[in-house]
């Protein structure tokens, strides 16, 4: 069983990649092999629109040929178990990065064909864990809903876990802004985002079982 961590905040110590962390961690404990990649640590693009992926008798073909630092990991994202993304929201949908790796996943399952058939015939679950400032994940429903359709579609079943109000700097007192409840975020930290972690866990668990 192999579980693979996608980071898709530029920070690697912050919300995004402490949820993603549990995750794993709830994997680890159901006896998967984790590995955990930090996207901006890669050179990638979004597709490229080679259609190399969808070339007839073409050597590429249900797979995605753009020669760069996502190459490989995405052959390795087929192969596995499971896979888990995690992503803050940056101005109500995924950031540059992570949008770049879900058309490199999506776009070469993609067949162009009425019956919606798929380039990839094993299935791997996913996991799908969201950060943001705002207070209520269903603002964001949409979104979600359309990235759990379209990576269940393609890959499989999909889980979605979401931690919102999460603390964006360590000192609030340093940074110009006066939007957020300074002491309900810190307050959301000390209790509420340690059960979003757990849920996180949980999920990942879950997919690993
Ligand atoms: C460029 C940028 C845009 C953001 N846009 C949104 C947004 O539209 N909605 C929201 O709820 N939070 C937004 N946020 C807040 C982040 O989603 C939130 O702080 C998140 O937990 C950060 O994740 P990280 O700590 O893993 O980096 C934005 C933050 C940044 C830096």
């Amino acid at each position: 069983m192999k579980v693979i961590g996608l980071n898709g905040s530029p920070r690697k110590n912050w919300n995004s990649a402490i949820m993603l962390e549990n995750a794993l961690k709830g994997a680890s404990a159901a006896g998967a092999e984790t590995e955990l990649i930090h996207l901006i640590d890669l050179n990638f693009s979004g597709c490229r629109s080679c259609f190399a992926c969808k070339r007839k008798g073409g050597k590429s073909f249900g797979r995605c040929a753009v020669q760069d630092d996502m190459k490989d990991i995405l052959g390795r994202i087929l192969e596995a178990d499971a896979v888990i993304i995690s992503a803050p929201v940056y101005f109500g949908d995924v950031p540059g990065m992570v949008r770049n790796l879900f058309e490199r996943i999506w776009f070469p399952g993609l067949m162009y064909q009425k019956d919606g058939a798929c380039a990839y015939t094993k299935k791997v679950k996913v996991g799908l864990i969201y950060t943001m400032n705002c207070p209520d994940e269903h603002f964001y429903d949409q979104l979600i809903s359309s990235h759990k359709g379209t990576f269940e579609r393609f890959l499989g079943e999909t889980k979605v876990v979401c931690a919102t109000e999460t603390l964006q700097f360590d000192n609030y007192d340093l940074y110009v802004g006066d939007m957020f409840n300074v002491e309900r975020r810190k307050e959301k930290r000390e209790k509420e985002f340690p059960q979003d972690c757990e849920r996180a866990f949980r999920m990942g668990k879950e997919l690993a079982e």
